[in-house]
C-alpha cells in the first residue's frame, strides 16, 4: 500500500483564481504562468483546467512550451525567457511559441530564419533581461531592415517590488516603460506578475501575466492569499504514523533542539524535507489535524516530522495531517521557515503524488 503522503490540488479553486486574476485586470488580458510544472501542482494538469478560459501560457523553457503541446493543448505560449539556440527557434515558429527576446544573440537567431510570433523584453530597471529604453530604437530598425518586424508582437517589462505597496519602484518602471515604447503605439504591450493586480492604479495594459495568485498564494509582503480574497489549491498533506506522549526533560529528533517542559502528547507525521517540506521551519510552525491547527516540534527530518497533539487528545495514528492547505496557509509556513509560499509549492518533490479533484 503506497505511503498515504499527497499533494492535493483543487482545479475549481484554480478556476476561480483565474477569474480573480482577469477581473483585475480589468481591460487586459491575463496569460496563465504555468511554468516550473505548474508552480508545482503539475503543468498539464493545469494548463488543461485553465485551457477553456485562458488564451495564452506563459512558460520559463521550451520544454514547459513542450509540455503543453504534449497535453494537447493549441493556445500560443510565451517563453518568458527567449531561447537558448538557433534550433529553439525554428521550433517556436513551428509549434506556434512565442519567446520574449532579451538580447542580441537572440536577435541573430531571430533573423537566421523564419521569424516566430514574438515579443521584446525592455529592462525598466529590474536589471535581470532585456534591452535598455535607449537601445529600442535601434533594435527596432534592425527588425525592420531584417524584414522581422511583422511578427513583433510587444513589449514585456518585469517588475521587482511589485509586492511591496511602498515602494516607488513599481510607479518608476510603468513611467520608463511608457516612455520607452510610446513610438510604436500599434504594439502589445505586457506587465504585471500577481502582485501588480493588487496595485491600485496600476496600469495593465494589453496582457498582464499572473503566476503566483493562481495557485491562491500570496504575492505581498504581509499578507496571505485568503487576505487577497484568493482560494488555496494545494492542500499537502500526510498521515500521522505513531503518537506517544514525551516526558519532561525528554527530546524529539535530531539535534534534540526541543525539550518537553512538561508532559506532552506528540504525534510523527510521514512526511519531511526529501518531500520538499521545508527544514528551516522551526518548533510552533503551523500544521492542521481533525481541522484544529497545531505546531510542529523539533527539527523536521528528511522522512518525517513532530507535531504537538496536546490540544487535540482525539488525533490518532491514520488521521490525515495538513501541513498547507484550506487551514494552514502556505504563506504562513513559508513566513516562518523564512522564504516565500512559491519556493514551497514549487519545491514539493515527485516523491509526493498530486491528486487531482
Ligand atoms: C517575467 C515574469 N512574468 C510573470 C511572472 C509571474 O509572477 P508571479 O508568480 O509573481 O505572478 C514571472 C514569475 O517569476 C516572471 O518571471
Amino acid at each position: 500500500m503506497p505511503r498515504a503522503t499527497v499533494a492535493r490540488i483543487d482545479l475549481d479553486a484554480l478556476k476561480y483564481n483565474y477569474q480573480v486574476a482577469r477581473a483585475k485586470a480589468g481591460s487586459a488580458q491575463a496569460m496563465a504562468v504555468v511554468k516550473a510544472d505548474g508552480y508545482g501542482h503539475g503543468i498539464q494538469t493545469v494548463a488543461k483546467a485553465l485551457a477553456t478560459d485562458a488564451r495564452k501560457f506563459a512558460v520559463a523553457c521550451l520544454e514547459e512550451a513542450l509540455e503543453i503541446r504534449s497535453a494537447g493543448l493549441s493556445q500560443s505560449v510565451v517563453m518568458l525567457q527567449g531561447v537558448h539556440s538557433r534550433e529553439d527557434m525554428a521550433l517556436c515558429s513551428q509549434q506556434g511559441f512565442e519567446p520574449v527576446l532579451h538580447n542580441n544573440q537572440q536577435l541573430q537567431w531571430l533573423a537566421a530564419g523564419r521569424a516566430p510570433a514574438y515579443w521584446l523584453k525592455v529592462n525598466t530597471g529590474m536589471n535581470r533581461l532585456g534591452f535598455r529604453p535607449s537601445e529600442l530604437p535601434a533594435v527596432m530598425a534592425k527588425l525592420e531592415e531584417g524584414g522581422q518586424r511583422a511578427e513583433l508582437q510587444g513589449f514585456v517589462t518585469h517588475f521587482a517590488c511589485a509586492d511591496d505597496t511602498s515602494s516607488p519602484m513599481t510607479a518608476e518602471q510603468t513611467r520608463i516603460f511608457e516612455q520607452a515604447t510610446q513610438a510604436w503605439p500599434t504594439l502589445m504591450r505586457s506587465v504585471g506578475n500577481s502582485a501588480a493586480h493588487f496595485l491600485p492604479e496600476q496600469p495593465l495594459y494589453d496582457w498582464s501575466r499572473p503566476g503566483i495568485m493562481l495557485y491562491g498564494a500570496s504575492p505581498m509582503i504581509g499578507k496571505t492569499g485568503s487576505d487577497l480574497g484568493l482560494k488555496p489549491v494545494m492542500t499537502l498533506e500526510a498521515p500521522l504514523i505513531t503518537t506517544r506522549t514525551v516526558k519532561p526533560g525528554e527530546s524529539i529528533g535530531y539535534g534534540s533542539t526541543w525539550v518537553a517542559e512538561s508532559e506532552t502528547r506528540m504525534g510523527m507525521v510521514a512526511i519531511g524535507y526529501g518531500d520538499g517540506y521545508p527544514r528551516h521551519a522551526g518548533t510552533g510552525t503551523p500544521a492542521a489535524v481533525l481541522g484544529q491547527r497545531i505546531g510542529l516540534l523539533g527539527r523536521v527530518s528528511m522522512d518525517m516530522l513532530a507535531v504537538d497533539l496536546t490540544g487535540v487528545p482525539e488525533a490518532q495514528e491514520g488521521d490525515m495531517v495538513e501541513l498547507w492547505g484550506k487551514t494552514v496557509s502556505v504563506d504562513e509556513v513559508a513566513a516562518c521557515a523564512g522564504t516565500i509560499g512559491y519556493e514551497l509549492l514549487t519545491g514539493v518533490t515527485a516523491r509526493v503524488p498530486r491528486d487531482c479533484y
